[in-house]
């Protein structure tokens, strides 16, 4: 099975998941909270909005059917090209923590990669931190759905960055040799005097050698306060830049079977920024 299946039998269950009378009921549902989710990240940096709420099966289906697609597809493409980032994987045992990573996409891109380059004989333990707790349902199938010729465990746990209580008992993530920051930073900007502690906690703690990929909106009041916080921890900038990223692949689009009828592509090009950072 490749990711593109994958991601489509993840997509049967949240579609079902979804309660409405009929299929073309929730159809609407669903193309309505797509607009309403573009409108949303429109807003990010409105304090006058609210944190966008996951916890709305339709938004999740809407989420992971628009968004997860594309971003796992960046992540891919950021360590494909990142000789650092190669490396990094390139080993028997891999831990990577996904920060706001509840819709799968950091750990679908990884896995994208790993499955690409032909890996085999690794463990890969993926801790995935997320608000909604709802997300976790959708992943911990992954291994025996997709049947890699390599060992994932992933371990979704639920945490509000915003309170310490919830966070400050996790300590065995913080030997994850990657930690993955996909459009996250956006989504907690507004929120920001309350978010950093957790990120202050993690650029402290994380061991030597390991490595930050950050991949967001390239919008400076968030690609600025990623900079801000990983020069106070000293990291080593290893890649920062601000582009295009594109998300086009044809062959794979087939996967997505009825949906990709339905709902036509999923995200395809972002103006985005990204950087790669090591702990010294
Ligand atoms: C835009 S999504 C990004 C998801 C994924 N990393 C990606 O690239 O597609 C932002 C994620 O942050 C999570 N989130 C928002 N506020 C949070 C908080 N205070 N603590 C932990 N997670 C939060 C949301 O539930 C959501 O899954």
């Amino acid at each position: 099975m490749n990711l593109m299946q994958l991601i489509k039998l993840v997509l049967d269950d949240a579609y079902a998941a979804i309660v409405a009378p009929d299929d073309a009921t929730k159809d609407a549902q669903i193309k309505v909270e797509m607009t309403n989710l573009s409108a949303e990240y429109g807003n990010l940096t409105s304090k006058a909005c609210a944190p966008i709420d996951y916890s709305n099966a339709v938004k999740r289906f809407a989420y992971i059917y628009k968004y997860t697609v594309a971003h796992a597809d960046y992540i891919m493409q950021l360590i494909k090209a990142s000789n650092e980032l190669r490396e990094l994987l390139d080993k028997r045992s891999i831990e990577v923590a996904c920060l706001g990573g509840g819709p799968g996409s950091d750990l679908l891109g990884i896995l994208k990669f790993l499955i690409q380059t032909g890996a085999k004989d690794l463990s890969l333990k993926c801790y995935i931190f997320d608000k909604e707790r709802a997300w976790g349902d959708s992943w911990s199938d992954v291994a025996s759905l997709l049947k890699p010729p390599f060992q994932i465990y992933p371990v979704f746990q639920q945490m509000d960055i915003t309170d310490a209580t919830t966070w400050a008992s996790y300590q065995k993530f913080l030997r994850a040799d990657l930690f993955t920051l996909s459009y996250f930073l956006s989504e907690v900007w507004k929120i920001k005097d309350a978010a950093e502690p957790f990120f202050e906690h993690c650029l402290s703690q994380m061991k030597s050698g390991s490595m930050i990929l950050f991949v967001d909106n390239n919008d400076s009041r968030f690609r600025d306060w990623f900079d801000a916080m990983s020069k106070r921890h000293k990291l080593v900038v290893i890649e920062s830049a601000e582009g295009e990223l594109c998300f086009s692949n044809d062959e794979e689009k087939d996967d997505l079977g009825v949906y990709f009828r339905k709902f036509g592509w999923p995200k395809r090009k972002s103006d985005a920024a990204w950087r790669i950072m090591a702990k010294g």
